[in-house]
């Protein structure tokens, strides 16, 4: 990391109080988002081949879902038909029952590599979604300005992105997808090529947003703990083609603190997902997990996987 950088995301800087009359939480009746049975081919010719195998996912308005699985298995697929860049082969997509057609900022996608104009400030990075709506200048950058302040960044508005950190970098990059106040917001290991501090920090701000605006989240990851840190539910996918081998509820509270990646509870889920990661078409008995307790029982019964195999609860 740059030295001559000063980096809020190891520093002790707070995220602002929220400003919803500059960003107004989207209704929680909105960003209800249908998967059903799509399949999606990939290559040309001899080289096609079938990236993902018939999924299906209902995804709530305002939930927060971890797409978790193995590199290569077909999550930013997934993740780049649901933001319309590209068209399954079978199967259909929908937002709000409207079929997922195209690229919309409705749809608001943030990749492990931020997209910033290097040319321009955090500030016009952030407000350039307005500008292209026609949103008049001094409002545009009120708004952007606010956003920057939510996302922990107020007072860095003049920097350009090479002046930044890449925490601060992506933050810049989450707050330029928030400024269309996006019904769904999908992310593709967003927080990949950061340290481990940082990238702690960065999830800590995502569920700090979140809480307030109540987007729904499709957050895509290969990081166990990451998964288990945020989301509401996990599906868990086979390597290609991409399939859902399980479903997991998270049922830890909220607020989440970093303490509950230490609880034991946690350590559970983890060994789960560790031995669904590893053996994702065997027939050994996988670790299941009671309703009540997370105390293991007998061997896997291979019909009782999802969501009642794993309510579990956290105290932390
Ligand atoms: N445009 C493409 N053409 C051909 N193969 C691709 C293309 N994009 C990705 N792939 C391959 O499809 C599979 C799934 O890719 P991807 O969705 O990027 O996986 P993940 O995000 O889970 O790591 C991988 O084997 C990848 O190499
Ligand atoms: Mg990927």
């Amino acid at each position: 990391m740059n030295a001559v950088i000063q980096d809020i995301d190891t520093a002790t800087a707070r995220v602002a109080t929220p400003s919803p009359s500059v960003v107004p939480a989207a209704a929680p009746s909105t960003g209800r988002l249908l998967i059903d049975q799509v399949s999606i081919h990939l290559g040309q010719g001899a080289d096609r081949f079938l990236a993902l195998d018939s999924v299906s996912l209902d995804i709530a308005p305002g939930e927060f879902v971890c797409l978790l699985g193995p590199s290569g298995c077909g999550k930013s697929t997934l993740l780049g038909a649901l933001a319309g860049h590209l068209q399954p082969t079978g199967g259909r997509l929908s937002l709000d029952g409207q079929p997922v057609i195209g690229p919309s900022p409705e749809r608001g996608l943030v990749f492990q590599h931020h997209t910033l104009f290097p040319w321009l400030t955090a500030l016009d990075n952030v407000a350039y979604g307005l500008k292209m709506q026609g949103v008049a200048k001094a409002e545009r950058r009120a708004r952007a300005l606010a956003l920057l302040q939510q996302v922990g960044l107020g007072g860095f508005e003049h920097r350009y992105p090479r002046q930044l950190s890449g925490g601060m970098q992506q933050r810049v990059e989450i707050a330029r997808v928030l400024i269309n106040q996006p019904r769904v917001l999908l992310m593709d290991e967003p927080f990949g090529a950061l340290d481990a501090l940082t990238r702690l920090k960065m999830q800590e701000l995502l569920l700090d947003l979140w809480t307030r605006l109540k987007t729904t989240v499709v957050f895509v990851t290969h990081d166990i703990d990451e998964a288990l840190f945020l989301a509401d539910r996990i599906l868990v996918m086979s390597p290609r083609p991409g399939r859902f081998i399980d479903e997991l509820p998270v049922p830890a509270e909220r607020p989440r603190q970093p303490e509950l990646l230490t609880t034991p509870e946690f350590g559970r889920l983890k060994r789960h997902c560790l031995d669904l990661l590893r053996h994702p078409d065997s027939t050994l008995p996988l670790t299941r997990l009671t309703p009540l307790g997370l105390d293991p029982i007998a061997p896997a019964d291979p019909s009782a996987k999802g969501v009642a195999a794993t309510q579990a609860r956290f105290a932390v």
